[in-house]
């Protein structure tokens, strides 16, 4: 089976549009998800064969009963089509049984293939479609919201088709044989209609807020998960259990509703059940009495009004799945079709690395988080970085260095203006090679489960063992890496929780070394590591990674103070820049943050 749609993602020019077009409103997300595997489309047509095929066994057995009860005196007669009633039966179960198997599995094969393609599309997510998703309601899609498409495509090929076949095969079947009996079942079918059209309309909405309340207990135990040992800290379980029973209360009675709507379903089957009963008894009766039908074909309607109102109230405990399922289809299929903020232009030509030099230039760069926000983040910036330069970036918290930095691997594209490498706007590069030629220490270290070594390796896995062990020496994460009794194969726990913050950063470091970038950016990246070995690090990497371009974002002065040029912003501009000598005399907010922190050692001693 081919999985066409897996790694296509879509992009403004091509969005993957709804595979049906949008005449179709009945279930088109649920259609949609089912669509996109087109790998189904054989077993799919094979369970509904089988399907049809045990529904046909199941509706001729009725009319074999009428004939032996029309002919009761011809034994002979009477005994074949018993045989032939319990060679049908069996038939009914194999092809029922042959049914489920494929349905049950087409159900996986969905729910497995819709999973895989929701992650690698998560994946093809830049940085603002991730600002904008909630980690607990991508984890609600994944799971709940894909478990009901799957219970949803399980239910429909068992029944979908098949229901609505026996339902009118049935109909024709009793017109044929007793057409004075017919419009009792027109009735019946009439009301069942309403009665489940009503639930089913009823219950889409419920289910909605139903998987909408899931998302926010997940949300709230992913946060909760996650800052735990901040609410232990400061002594909020009490609260955090609050916030949690409250929405989980709501989630709760979200849950009730759908179920309560569907409670009255079966109580209306009964009744429509038995109103056809007594509606045949008083209407019927006097018919057979009058020998006008024959009692054959009496019970024989008996039989199909049951196998019509018991597929009515098979179509009513699956309407509500499915629409269970298409609610969910619906929150997927957002998923699905978001498309990426960055995205690589179709002309985007690819850059090797090696031809790289690694000049930067910001071209009158703007930048805003919410693209329909009223403030930018970034303003009017022109800088110019020479190739080799290592370049200081200070400023207080929040004054946009991390924003600034992250638009040269294109984490962000800028609102306006442009970012050069070389001369070649980084919007034309494809994102890949974009992000070989640089490399990034990102502010919040973070480790994956595995060994430290894979931890190194993760941005060029083909990189050897010494490779990594170079890049580490120069992180100054050798000492303590050694000192593990794995060394390099030293287990790193979920989150990187066995290793201190600064070592943690020390590794991450390493990581960006191992990429062996034109452009290396360290963001932060010493923030918990101590001066001295912030200091040797800094010492040792010119060498290691020479002619290499540095943007280094420091909260430090002394981080900055050997740059080629220190830029610093406030408020989202670049108020000053220059080196530490010249910013020492022309820039008073230098001076400031000079002083506040290295204030007690004379200017002319760093000098
Ligand atoms: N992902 C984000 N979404 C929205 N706003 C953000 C995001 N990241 C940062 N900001 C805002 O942008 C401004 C600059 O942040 P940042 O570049 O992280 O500052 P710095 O690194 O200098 O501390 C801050 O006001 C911050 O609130
Ligand atoms: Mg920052």
């Amino acid at each position: 089976m081919t999985h066409p749609h897996l790694c296509s993602i879509p992009t403004p020019d091509h969005p993957i549009t709804g595979l049906m077009g949008d005449s179709v409103v009945f279930l088109p997300n649920l259609r949609y998800m089912i669509q996109i595997y087109r790998g189904h489309w054989k077993p799919i047509a094979i369970s509904q064969i089988f399907a049809l095929l045990y529904v046909t066994f199941m509706i001729f057995i009725p009319m074999q009963v009428m004939i032996i009860i029309n002919n009761a005196r011809d034994i002979d007669a009477a005994v074949q089509n018993a045989v032939l009633i319990g060679i049908f039966a069996v038939l009914t179960g194999i092809f029922c049984m042959a049914n489920t198997v494929y349905a049950v599995r087409i159900a996986e094969a969905t729910g497995n293939y819709i999973r895989n393609g929701i992650f690698a599309r998560i994946q093809s997510f830049s940085f603002g479609n991730l600002d904008r998703s909630a980690t607990g309601e991508l984890l609600t899609r994944l799971t709940s919201d894909v478990y009901q498409i799957n219970i949803g495509v399980q239910l429909s090929l068992r029944s979908l088709l098949m229901a609505p076949f026996a339902i009118i095969v049935s109909l024709i079947l009793v017109a044929i044989t007793s057409p004075e009996l017919l419009w009792i079942l027109v009735v019946v079918l009439l009301l069942s209609t309403a009665t489940f059209g009503v639930a089913m309309f009823v219950m889409q909405k419920q289910f909605q807020t139903r998987q909408a309340k899931y998302d926010l207990v997940n949300n709230n135990l992913q946060e909760d998960m996650a800052g735990i040992r901040v609410v232990k800290a400061f002594v909020r379980q009490e609260y955090e259990i609050e916030k949690y029973r409250s929405t989980n209360d709501g989630f709760r009675l979200a849950n009730v509703n759908p179920l309560h709507t569907n409670a009255i379903t079966m109580p209306a089957a009964l009744f429509i059940m038995g109103l056809a009963t007594t509606l045949l008894i008083l209407y019927g009766s006097p018919l057979v009495a009058a020998g006008t039908i024959k009692i054959g074909a009496m019970l024989a309607f008996f039989q199909y009004t049951f196998i019509i109102i018991g597929q009515m109230w098979m179509l009513s405990m699956l309407m509500p799945q499915i629409v269970s399922a298409e609610a969910s289809a619906g929150r997927l299929k957002e998923i699905w079709d978001t498309v990426p903020d960055v995205v690589d232009r179709p002309a985007a030509r690819p850059a090797a690395a090696g031809n790289v030099k690694g000049k930067i230039v910001f071209e009158n760069v703007h930048f805003r988080y919410d693209p329909k926000g009223e403030t930018d983040t970034l303003k009017n910036i022109n800088l110019t970085i020479e190739p080799g330069q290592t370049v200081a970036f200070l400023g207080a918290n929040g004054s946009g260095k991390s924003t600034l930095v992250s638009l040269i691997p294109r984490f962000y594209d800028v609102s306006g203006g442009r970012i050069l490498i070389d001369g070649v706007d980084v919007r034309e590069i494809p994102q890949d090679d974009l992000r070989n030629i640089v490399s990034v220490a990102l502010q919040k270290a973070f480790l994956f489960s595995g060994t430290i070594v894979e931890n190194i390796r993760f941005g060029r896995p083909e990189s050897s063992y010494d490779d990594a062990k170079a890049a580490a020496q120069v992180a100054d994460a050798d000492s303590f890496v050694v000192a593990q009794q794995d060394q390099y194969d030293a287990r790193v726990s979920r989150k990187g929780q066995n290793f201190s913050g600064g070592q943690q950063q020390r590794i991450s470091m390493a990581r960006a070394f191992t990429v062996r970038p034109k452009i290396l950016i360290l963001d932060d990246s010493t923030s918990a590591v101590d001066i001295e070995t912030e200091g040797r690090i800094l010492t040792a990497l010119p060498k290691f990674l020479t002619g290499v371009t540095r943007l280094i974002v420091a909260s430090r002065v002394s981080t900055a103070l050997a740059a080629d040029k220190i830029v610093v912003l406030e408020k989202g501009e670049i108020v000053a820049m220059g080196t530490h000598k010249e910013l020492i005399k022309s820039s008073p907010l230098y001076q400031d943050i000079f002083d506040s922190q290295l204030g007690g050692l004379k200017k002319e001693d760093i000098s």
